[in-house]
């Protein structure tokens, strides 16, 4: 028998026009754009030391092995694109929705795909930063000619990323708190739940009233308390979950 898929993945939240959406993503959502997710038995983090790649001690300690690591994500990332989940929700926010996405990723796949509302809570593997501070710039050269990479001034260049030991910027995760506050619909993507401040945002927008909606292979802590699960690969679900609500605005948008 045929599986409906429509009936296996059908939003419980009537989404109007006035809602605010706000998705919340990690590394699963890129799992099917060739991007290997942190944890898990193929996960990242089987198979190089966090400590000697992510975190400012280990970079301290060896600057380049920890720019090998992150030269050869940045090849990779720029073999790959973008799937469906991030293109649904970018047609969502074309359509007209009030979308914003809180992402933990580096890969810039939200931005690639469309979607002009992103915060970025880990940094971005395209940015890099001079270690004293001349500033911040986008550097999508790949694989870099030599490492460490080094600034005009002669200090060694980091990855504009957020490391383990690390603070997120403020102002970064204030503007993410603020929309947390501020939600109708959250819909979690691909993410373990287990790096915190990320971790606890769904169960924020929740105690502020969100309807939460969870995308994931397999149960998280966040299952306990979303409102719904839908257990499948995000470029799956996320078009079911969403196509009507986009189609059905951009029709009206023609009239
Ligand atoms: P994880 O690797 O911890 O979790 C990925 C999640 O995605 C798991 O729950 C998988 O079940 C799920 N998943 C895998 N493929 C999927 C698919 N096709 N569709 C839907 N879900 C899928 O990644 P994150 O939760 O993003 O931080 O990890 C959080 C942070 O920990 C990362 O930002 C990174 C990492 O260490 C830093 O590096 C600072």
């Amino acid at each position: 028998m045929r599986t409906d898929r429509t009936q296996k993945y059908k939003l419980g939240f009537h989404l109007t026009r006035n809602n605010r959406i706000t998705f919340l993503t990690g590394a699963g959502i890129s799992a099917e754009s060739g991007i290997a997710t942190f944890r898990g038995e193929s996960g990242l983090w089987e198979k190089v030391d966090v400590e000697k790649v992510a975190t400012p001690e280990g970079f301290a300690e060896n600057p380049k092995r920890a720019w090998e690591w992150y030269d050869s994500r940045r090849t990779t990332m720029k073999q790959c694109k973008p799937n469906k989940a991030h293109d649904t929700i970018a047609k969502l926010e074309k359509a007209g929705y009030d979308v914003v996405v809180i992402t933990q990723n580096i890969d810039n796949f939200h931005r690639d795909s469309g979607s002009e509302n992103v915060i970025e809570l880990h940094g971005n593997i395209w940015y890099v930063r001079c270690t004293r501070g001349c500033g911040v710039w986008e550097d999508r050269t790949a694989p870099m000619p030599s490492l460490p990479p080094l600034c005009a001034c002669g200090s060694i260049i980091r990855p504009h990323v957020v490391w383990f030991g690390e603070m997120l910027d403020e102002s970064i995760v204030g503007a993410a708190y603020q929309r947390l506050f501020d939600t109708d619909l959250c819909v979690v993507v691909g993410t373990s739940g287990v790096v915190y401040p990320a971790a606890g945002f769904a169960e924020m927008a929740k105690a502020n009233g969100a309807y939460v909606v969870e995308v994931n292979l397999e149960r998280t802590p966040i299952s306990s308390y979303a409102d719904e699960s839908h257990f499948g690969k995000a470029g799956e679900v996320l078009p079911v979950l969403f196509s009507e609500y986009i189609k059905s605005r951009a029709d009206e948008k023609n009239i």
